[in-house]
């Protein structure tokens, strides 16, 4: 396995491989991500992750300095799965002093993640077009965990003519359902008790819908009260949209509902979402 820091370095090592999948990421590496780098390598010839905790995509009041962070774990996790190249920049690298251009995807953005944390995809959209054009991966992955990113993604991908498809693998959850995430590890064992309820909400408003509900507004106050029963959850938001749009729906239709929510847990911020398809 390569590790590679610099752009140019990094250049010089895509020319040697084929037809290669590429695996973003924060790092803090969890089974979530390791599920995204097996689907990279079954499906291509060669695997290359990236190891970038991104400012650009921080607001000044989040969690960029305090992120978790391990990268000799990180790195030893992905030599144990096969991965062929890890591309591990540093921020000056990334975004040298005079850096200037920033990617906006409109619509999309505005709501959900994107209401709540200003500039945070105008980051994730800045950053995975330069790591699509430095590492020129033929297949991208990403999880469905962070559904609307994948939508961010795939629409950037789109409109910008990148030579890039875009792969969206199922979320890796905790036996109890939490959902895994780096910032799992910010939580208390009190606050770990509390957290399946995101999960709990979502699975009892799934069963709403299988018994008929079709009613946005109903679904969404399914979400609320059954995060209303854990007295540590402090919901930010909770959605019944469409899957495309992401409007918020009256009426569930032939398109779906993708069921989404934001709950803050002490300090911790915790997303999560179920698709549900026609
Ligand atoms: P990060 O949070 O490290 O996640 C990297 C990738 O792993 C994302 O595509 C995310 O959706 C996926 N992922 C996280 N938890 C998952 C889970 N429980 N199951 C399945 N997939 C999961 O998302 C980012 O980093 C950044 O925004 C990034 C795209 C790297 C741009 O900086």
């Amino acid at each position: 396995m390569e590790v590679i820091e610099t752009i140019d370095a990094l250049r010089k090592a895509r020319a040697r491989f084929g037809q290669l999948g590429l695996v973003p990421t924060m790092g803090y590496l969890h089974e979530g991500h390791l599920s995204l780098v097996r689907l990279a390598r079954a499906d291509c010839t060669a695997t290359a992750a990236s190891i970038f905790v991104n400012p650009t995509q921080f607001s000044p009041h989040e969690d960029l300095s305090r992120y978790p962070r391990d990268l000799e774990r990180d790195l030893s996790l992905l030599r144990a799965e096969g991965v062929d190249l890890v591309f591990v920049p540093s921020v000056a690298e990334m975004y040298p002093e005079d850096f200037a251009t920033y990617v906006e995807v409109g619509g999309v953005t505005e709501m959900l993640e994107g209401a709540a944390r200003p500039v945070h995809f105008r980051g994730v959209a800045t950053i995975v077009c330069k790591l699509f054009t430095i590492i020129q991966p033929d297949r991208a992955y990403f999880g469905q965990k962070d559904a609307q990113q994948t939508i961010v993604v795939r629409k950037m991908a789109r409109d910008l003519n990148l030579p890039v498809e875009v792969v969206v693998g199922p979320t890796v959850r905790e036996p109890d359902g939490l959902a895994m995430s780096s910032r799992n590890a910010y939580l208390t064992s009190e606050q770990r008790e509390a957290a399946p309820v995101l999960y709990q909400a979502l699975t009892t408003t799934q069963r709403r819908y299988a018994n008929g509900e079709r009613d946005g507004e109903a679904l969404r106050a399914t979400l609320r009260d059954v995060l209303a029963s854990e007295p540590l959850a402090e919901p930010e938001y909770v959605s019944a949209a469409d899957p495309l749009t992401l409007r918020e729906l009256d009426i569930i239709g032939s398109n779906g509902v993708l069921l989404s929510l934001a709950v803050r847990i002490g300090l911790t911020r915790l997303i999560d979402n179920i698709l549900i398809e026609t």
